[in-house]
C-alpha cells in the first residue's frame, strides 16, 4: 500500500488544482449508482482497491448515488431497491450506508462532482445528498478530497520526476457529468464535438449516457517563440457506469431501460496516466505525455 502524497486544492466549486505528488495516475469514474441493486460493487471495489494500492487519487464526476427508489419516483422498481434502503429515511439511509462503505477508500477520494441524479434529488426534495455525504466523509481523518459542481476545470500539476520537488507541469481537464441520451448508433461521440466548441482543455471528461469511449483530437499552434508548428492532443473520453442496466445479471431482462430499447452497457471509468519528458535531445524542455487506460473490462 502506497501511502498518497497527492493533494486537492479548492478555488471554486468549479475550479480545482490537483497536485499530483509522485502519483502519476488518477482513477476517473462516474455513474457508479452505488445504491441501485445492479450497481456492480465487485467492480466499483476492485477499482478503488487498486486505487488505494498505489497511493491514486479518485475523481468521480457525478451519479454516485441512483436515488430512484424513493415512494414518490414513478421509475421506482422494487427490484432495484437494496434490503438496506428499506424503510421510512430513503434518503437519510443513502447517506449513512454511502459514508459507511466508502470509508476505506476516504484517502483516495479527491473529487466527488454532481450529476443529474443528484441535482434532481436537491431540486425535488431540498436535501443535498453529496453535500451531506462530504459532511459525513470529514469524519474520516484521512479524507481530504472537495465536492465540485456539474461542471469546471481541474488543473492537474505534474512533477517533472519523481521524487523531485522542482517544478511541475499543467495539465487542463474540463469535467462535465454530461448531458442527453446518447443514441444506440452515435454512442454520444458526436456530444464530443459540441464540447470542442465549448470549453479549451487539454482532456474532457464525462460521463451520464453510460458508455464507454475516447477521441484523441491534434491540434496545431504556432510556437511564437521559437517559430515552429506544434502538435497539441486533445481527449476527450466518456467513462460509462457500474450499473448492470438490462438485469442479465439475475438472468431477468426487464424493466424500463429494456422497453426502451437499451442494450446492456460497460462498466467501468479510466486511468489517466500522466508523465513528464523531457521534448527531445534538440529540445529539452519538458512536457507531459497523457495516455487514458481503460479499468478493467
Ligand atoms: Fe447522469
Amino acid at each position: 500500500m502506497t501511502k498518497p502524497t497527492w493533494r486537492i486544492e479548492k478555488h471554486h466549486p468549479s475550479v480545482m488544482t490537483l497536485v499530483a505528488g509522485t502519483s502519476h495516475r488518477i482513477l476517473e469514474i462516474s455513474d457508479a449508482h452505488w445504491d441501485n441493486k445492479h450497481c456492480d460493487r465487485d467492480a466499483l471495489k476492485r477499482d478503488l482497491d487498486e486505487a488505494k494500492a498505489g497511493g491514486h487519487p479518485v475523481i468521480m464526476i457525478g451519479d454516485f448515488f441512483c436515488a430512484m427508489q424513493g415512494k414518490w419516483d414513478k421509475r421506482a422498481d422494487p427490484k432495484q431497491l437494496r434490503e438496506e434502503h428499506r424503510g421510512s429515511r430513503y434518503l437519510d439511509l443513502l447517506v449513512s450506508t454511502a459514508a459507511k462503505w466508502l470509508e476505506p477508500y476516504a484517502g483516495c477520494l479527491a473529487l466527488i462532482t454532481y450529476g443529474n441524479h443528484e441535482t434532481s434529488i436537491l431540486a425535488h426534495h431540498q436535501t443535498d445528498l453529496l453535500q451531506r455525504l462530504h459532511q459525513e466523509l470529514t469524519h474520516f481523518k484521512n479524507y481530504k478530497g472537495h465536492l465540485g459542481s456539474y461542471a469546471g476545470f481541474l488543473k492537474v500539476q505534474t512533477q517533472k520526476s519523481l521524487g523531485s520537488s522542482g517544478g511541475a507541469l499543467n495539465t487542463v481537464i474540463a469535467w462535465n457529468h454530461g448531458y442527453g441520451g446518447g443514441g444506440e448508433v452515435t454512442r454520444g461521440m458526436i456530444d464530443h464535438s459540441r464540447t470542442r466548441s465549448q470549453a479549451y482543455a487539454d482532456i474532457y471528461i464525462g460521463g451520464h449516457i453510460h458508455r464507454r469511449n475516447s477521441d484523441e483530437n491534434i491540434l496545431l499552434e504556432l510556437d511564437e517563440h521559437r517559430n515552429v508548428i506544434r502538435r497539441r492532443s486533445q481527449w476527450f473520453l466518456r467513462s460509462s457506469t457500474y450499473k448492470q442496466e438490462t438485469g442479465a445479471v439475475e438472468n431477468d431482462i426487464s424493466g424500463w431501460h429494456v422497453e426502451k430499447g437499451r442494450g446492456e452497457r460497460p462498466v467501468g471509468g479510466w486511468w489517466l496516466e500522466f508523465q513528464a519528458e523531457r521534448a527531445g535531445t534538440e529540445d529539452r524542455r519538458y512536457s507531459v505525455r497523457f495516455r487514458p487506460v481503460p479499468t478493467w473490462a
